[in-house]
């Protein structure tokens, strides 16, 4: 094959050559159209071998992109799953400072327990004892004023004598203070008596078994278990109304009462702070209703509060548990319990029980 365009140049610019030169020539211009062909071909082959190599490229800068952005996306979920992660751990580790906090509480409940039936004994024979006690005493200070009667017929030295002793005795005090004493006495045993039985009905060793109770008289024996923590900071105020007497567990109902009382006042900071509880029944239904007038519920936190452990209180303080507990026990009766609240202005809690529980 001939090189046309240089074929072209030559007979143009050497018109009227000799046929030897022309073949030569001829020969030449095959041999350049023949390397130019060689020279196409290669470019060619290049250009196909640059494309191919190109596109390889292509794939594998796509393919390591792929990779890339999977190993983003990868190393994102295993951020999250780290953030969370931690999240469940201070989780895990304030629930477990929180039942380490119950368990305390329920630990000091059987021990208070234990303490008041040990105690029960001993407070039963002093009280006891102080009556029969009382009647000795009376009969001795009789048998004395029949003794005294008889003085008259005694010889002078032997009354004086025993002048002089009853003025070292202070008879006429004595006889003035021996009842005023024993009175006194009782006065105290009997309260020591109440205090032992109000401990051992609040803890006593609860087995939910329901019975007819007055839950007056649970109200009652809370309110002078936590009197001391109360009365310091607010002034409780009672409007109890005629209540049929109520088939529940009083053990567990004075765990509600004791709960929502300590947390009236906790919301109290302070002067003015008041107590009220008011009860009332109507149409098979009791229902006991505890107010205070303190800080009140942020909005936000009237649906979260019969969470377990929420708490809006330093650890230590709250266990997050009072309402929970009170919410279930009171559903197990089949009652209700219900909140209202305003922030800055109180708090009221209502329990509504079923006078009896239904059968089954
Ligand atoms: N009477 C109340 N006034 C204001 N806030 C209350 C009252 N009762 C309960 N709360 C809120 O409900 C939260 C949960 O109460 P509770 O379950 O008894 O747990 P705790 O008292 O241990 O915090 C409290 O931390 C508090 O924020
Ligand atoms: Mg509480």
């Amino acid at each position: 094959m001939t090189h046309s365009l240089l074929a072209r140049q030559l007979s143009k610019h050497l018109p009227g050559m000799d046929s030897a030169l022309h073949a030569r020539l001829a020969g030449f211009l095959a041999a350049v159209g023949a390397a130019y062909a060689a020279a196409d071909e290669d470019r060619a082959m290049a250009a196909h071998s640059l494309e191919t190599m190109s596109n390889e490229l292509q794939q594998r800068y796509k393919a390591l992109q792929e990779e890339l952005e999977l190993k983003n996306r990868f190393e994102n979920s295993l951020r999250a799953i780290n953030e969370q992660l931690e999240g469940t751990i201070s989780q895990l580790e304030t629930a477990q400072t929180q039942l380490l906090q119950a368990d305390k509480l329920a630990s000091i409940g059987q021990l208070a327990a234990g303490v008041a039936h040990e105690i029960n004994n001993p407070i039963g024979f002093v009280y006891s004892n102080l009556s029969t006690l009382e009647g000795y005493i009376a009969d001795l200070l009789e048998l004395l004023g029949d003794y005294e009667a008889q003085e008259m017929r005694m010889d002078e030295a032997t009354r004086q004598h025993l002048a002089q002793h009853k003025e070292r005795c202070e008879l006429d005090y004595l006889r003035d203070d021996l009842p005023q004493l024993m009175q006194e006495s009782k006065d105290g045993i009997t309260r020591v008596k109440k205090i032992v039985r109000d401990l051992r009905d609040f803890s006593h060793a609860d087995t939910g078994e329901k019975d007819i109770y007055d839950l007056h008289e649970g109200l009652n024996s809370t309110l002078n278990l936590v009197n001391n923590e109360l009365k310091n900071r607010a002034k409780v105020v009672c409007e109890f109304s005629e209540l049929p007497l109520v088939e529940c567990s009083l053990a567990q109902l004075n765990q509600v009462f004791l709960n929502l009382l300590i947390n009236a006042a906790h919301a109290l900071d302070g002067k003015n702070g008041e107590i009220r509880i008011v009860t009332g029944h109507h149409n098979g239904e009791v229902w006991v209703s505890i107010s205070d007038n303190g800080c009140g519920i942020k909005p936000e936190n009237l649906n979260k509060i019969f969470d377990a452990f929420f708490t809006t209180k330093p650890i230590g303080q709250g266990t997050g548990l009072g309402l929970s507990l009170s919410y279930s026990i009171v559903q197990s009766h089949h009652g209700r319990m219900e909140v209202q609240s305003a922030e800055g202005v109180g708090t009221t809690f209502t329990i509504r029980l079923p006078v009896m529980q239904p059968a089954g």
